[in-house]
């Protein structure tokens, strides 16, 4: 019996800044955007939307298919938590309607903690395969205006269905993990942004990728010349293709640059017009990669690097299911991502600076969100989700 990941479906603001609006801003090339870091767009969320919302909206689909009694339980991964003690998968478990008896359950290591999520789900899946687990991971990306930080902000949510004999991927039970405390990145309580020591954190990013890479190597027979595809992850598309580059030094590959660009650019083509949405990244990648690529994908071995900055490093592996094209939610995707609006500086200003208040009074939130469901208001502390 193989485990793995059985449908993906993921969401985005339909509010949008062009980098080359903060270029201007800044007196900066776009180029340096644009090529530099490999970004063009970053989502903004409406002011009535957040994690919560973002997540249910990217589950919505799969629970469409699959009904609301079939999910055991409901994985939720975020750094961008609401309530310190209240699960933001509850929330989620009642917008989408879903059976009492269902767990649900929130998690956290920076970027990293979807992919925890998915191997403790396939670990639930593979000692109960008549269950179906959904694992969510949503965030919105956060840095403080004028940072070099600012432009690699982002927001967005994935849904994963993870269940036996899956339709889309087929994951492996081997993998490779680093471990190391660092401060690279973080977010204290009393912050709603994160702060951030960027360039050592991309020489982190290389290094926890070697080191789960070497640990990858000792437990599995695969070595990187099984690899079609590589999906990473993705804080900005230019992280990737470093990334890959790096990989391949360590092995002596003997690919072309451009040979080795082709095993990962498929892969960048949703991220680089929503940014960065940490632990959802990596995953619209995938979406990106599997919804894009022309190659008919069947039988093909996929690597992950998933990372989250403090840190916590995987390397793990897939193998793409015949039939997948079948399953996918691409049509959907295309729509949400064609429909967005684009904001002018002086709008992405204002919604950056929508944050929640914390009086305890009695607050509602402006509509803005295209989404099914949305953040109504907030009133004595209490936030009250609905769906439109
Ligand atoms: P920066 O100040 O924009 O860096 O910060 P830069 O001045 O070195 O420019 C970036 C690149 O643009 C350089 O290329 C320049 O040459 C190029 P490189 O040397 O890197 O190849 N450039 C141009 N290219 C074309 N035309 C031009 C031009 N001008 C310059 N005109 C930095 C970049 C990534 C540090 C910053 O954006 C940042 O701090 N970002 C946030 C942190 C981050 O994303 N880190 C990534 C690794 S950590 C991670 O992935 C975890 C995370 O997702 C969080 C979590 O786990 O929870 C962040």
């Amino acid at each position: 019996m193989s485990v793995g990941i059985d449908e993906i479906s993921f969401y985005t603001s339909n509010y949008f800044l062009d980098l080359k609006h903060l270029a201007e801003t800044h007196s900066i090339d776009a180029d340096k955007f644009y090529q530099g870091i490999g970004q063009e767009k970053m989502g903004m969320p409406a002011p009535d939307e957040d994690v919560v919302t973002m997540a249910a909206n990217a589950a919505f689909p799969l629970i469409e298919r699959v009904g609301t009694d079939a999910i055991s339980t409901v994985m939720f991964a975020t750094e961008t938590g609401i309530d310190q003690s209240k699960s933001a998968g509850v929330y989620v478990h009642r917008l989408l309607g879903l059976n009492a008896n269902c767990r649900v359950v929130e998690m956290k290591q920076a970027c990293y903690s979807a992919t925890a999520a998915i191997q403790m789900a396939c670990a639930l899946v593979a000692r109960q395969p008549e269950k179906k687990v959904l694992v969510i991971a949503s965030d919105v990306a956060r840095y403080d205006l004028d940072t070099p930080g600012e432009a690699t902000q982002g927001c967005g949510a994935v849904a994963m269905l993870i269940t036996a004999n899956p339709r889309l991927v087929e994951l492996d039970p081997e993998v490779g993990n680093y471990t190391e405390d660092v401060m690279d990145f973080w977010r204290p309580n009393y912050r709603s942004t994160a702060l951030v020591d960027g360039k050592y954190s991309t020489k982190i990013y290389l290094k926890s990728l070697k080191m789960a890479w070497e640990h990858f190597r000792e437990v599995s027979s695969l070595a990187f010349t099984d690899f079609q595809h590589f999906c990473y992850h993705l804080p900005f598309t230019r992280m990737a293709q470093k990334a890959h580059k790096h990989l391949a030094r360590v092995n002596d590959s003997q690919l072309t640059p451009e040979e080795l660009d082709q095993q990962v650019e498929d892969t960048l083509l949703y991220n680089r017009i929503i940014g960065n949405s940490y632990t959802a990244s990596m995953y619209i990648g995938l979406a990106s990669l599997l919804e894009n690529c022309k190659q008919n994908l069947a039988g093909k071995r996929i690597g992950f690097f998933s990372y989250g900055s403090g840190c916590v490093a995987e390397f793990f592996s897939g193998k793409i299911v015949a039939g997948y094209e079948k399953c996918l939610h691409s049509n959907k995707h295309q729509t949400m991502l064609e429909a967005r609006n684009a904001v002018t500086y002086d709008e992405y200003l204002s919604l950056y600076n929508d944050v929640d208040p914390t009086d305890g009074g009695e607050h509602t939130k402006a509509e803005g969100t295209t989404g099914r469901f949305r953040l109504a208001g907030i009133s004595h502390h209490k936030r009250e989700y609905i769906a439109c």
